[in-house]
């Protein structure tokens, strides 16, 4: 239950401690960290409960933004001396993804293959007493409590990895909201870029490039991506809009360049606001921050022959393109 109306960060920190001790005693616990807040901060919390009986890793799909699990690396295992590992399963989830456009069953196949990769990845690490989630309030309440759904052993996978059931979770979030688990990852002392990140979907790039995957979009997908973050942040609009990134649509383009005809992808930018996702405004960004993000892009990323800025809002569109 439920039990408090204001959150106290440090009083709730010191009970789950507590708790997470009493549960675990001295035995080994694994969790997979997704690169999101909610994992993020419900690890650290074990962490600090359990120290190294934690053995963390990071499932990289193949399907992340740029420098993504490079940060999440050098935060928890060089930064809090995380027992964490780095799965490199992209060769896996692209293999499977080949060919593929639908976006029903690109979704469908990578939460699959999440399920997989635990599973595989789990048995390499050795055996485990319970498993940590990062289940948040919402989850329980869209779900019922106890409902089957309740079971949440991924963001975006629906069933636990074998030989885990439902007794061996360890879920120290489970009745906070996101702003509740922002608060108390910044009392543990984690970064503003790990706690105040702008959700991630799990299928990651995998719903940002429409139609078919293939190694090189996602590469020219990350570089622009990471050109639309890096000018966001230098006109100090980080914090400013809610989520933003790059699609790469599968129109491709007529232009000119050096007198010479090209046909080449057309981008485009998503920048939103909202509150809950359920609905969301396209933000008004000014001109002149997206005229330079334009003009990167095309030049630094030459597959990409037209920058195009999304102005419809939720709803009738959702967030992601996909
Ligand atoms: P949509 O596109 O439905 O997105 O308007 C609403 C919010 O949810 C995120 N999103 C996902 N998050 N797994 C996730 O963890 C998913 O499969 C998924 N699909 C969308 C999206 O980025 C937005 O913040």
């Amino acid at each position: 239950m439920r039990d408090f109306e204001k959150l106290n960060a440090k009083e709730f920190i010191a009970k789950q401690i507590e708790e997470i001790r009493a549960k675990a005693g001295d035995k080994k616990v694994l969790c997979f960290m997704s690169g999101g807040v909610d994992s993020a901060v419900a690890a650290t919390l074990v962490h600090k409960a359990i120290g190294s009986n934690l053995t963390s890793m990071l499932v990289d799909h193949g399907l992340m933004r740029k420098n993504e699990c490079e940060e999440v690396m050098e935060v928890f295992k060089n930064g809090l001396k995380m027992n964490l590992f780095l799965a490199n399963a992209e060769e896996r989830f692209l293999s499977k993804l080949s060919g593929i456009s639908d976006p029903e069953a690109k979704r469908k196949i990578i939460g699959a293959e999440f399920i997989n990769v635990f599973n595989d990845e789990g048995k390499k690490l050795g055996k485990f007493e319970f498993l940590v989630q990062g289940t948040i309030y919402p989850d329980i309440l869209e779900s019922g409590e106890g409902g089957a759904k309740h079971v949440k052993a991924h963001h975006n996978v629906g069933a636990l990895p074998e030989g885990f059931n439902r007794d061996m979770l360890i879920e120290p979030l489970k009745y906070l909201y996101k702003d509740e688990v922002r608060l108390v990852g910044l009392e543990l002392g984690l970064p503003e870029s790990v706690v105040m990140r702008q959700p991630f979907p799990g299928p990651g790039l995998g719903i940002r490039v429409i139609g078919d995957l293939t190694k090189d979009k996602l590469n020219l997908l990350r570089e622009a991506d990471f050109i639309l973050r890096d000018e966001i942040k230098k006109a100090g609009l980080e914090r400013e809009i809610w989520q933003y990134f790059a699609v790469l649509t599968g129109a491709k383009t007529v232009g000119m360049v050096n007198k010479e005809r090209t046909y080449n992808y057309t981008l485009a930018l998503r920048a939103v606001n909202s509150v809950n996702a359920m609905t969301a405004e396209f933000a008004r960004i000014d001109l002149e921050v997206l005229a330079k993000i334009s003009a990167r892009i095309t030049t630094e990323v030459k597959e990409v022959g037209r920058v195009v800025y999304d102005i419809t809002n939720k709803p009738p569109a959702t967030i992601e393109w996909e």
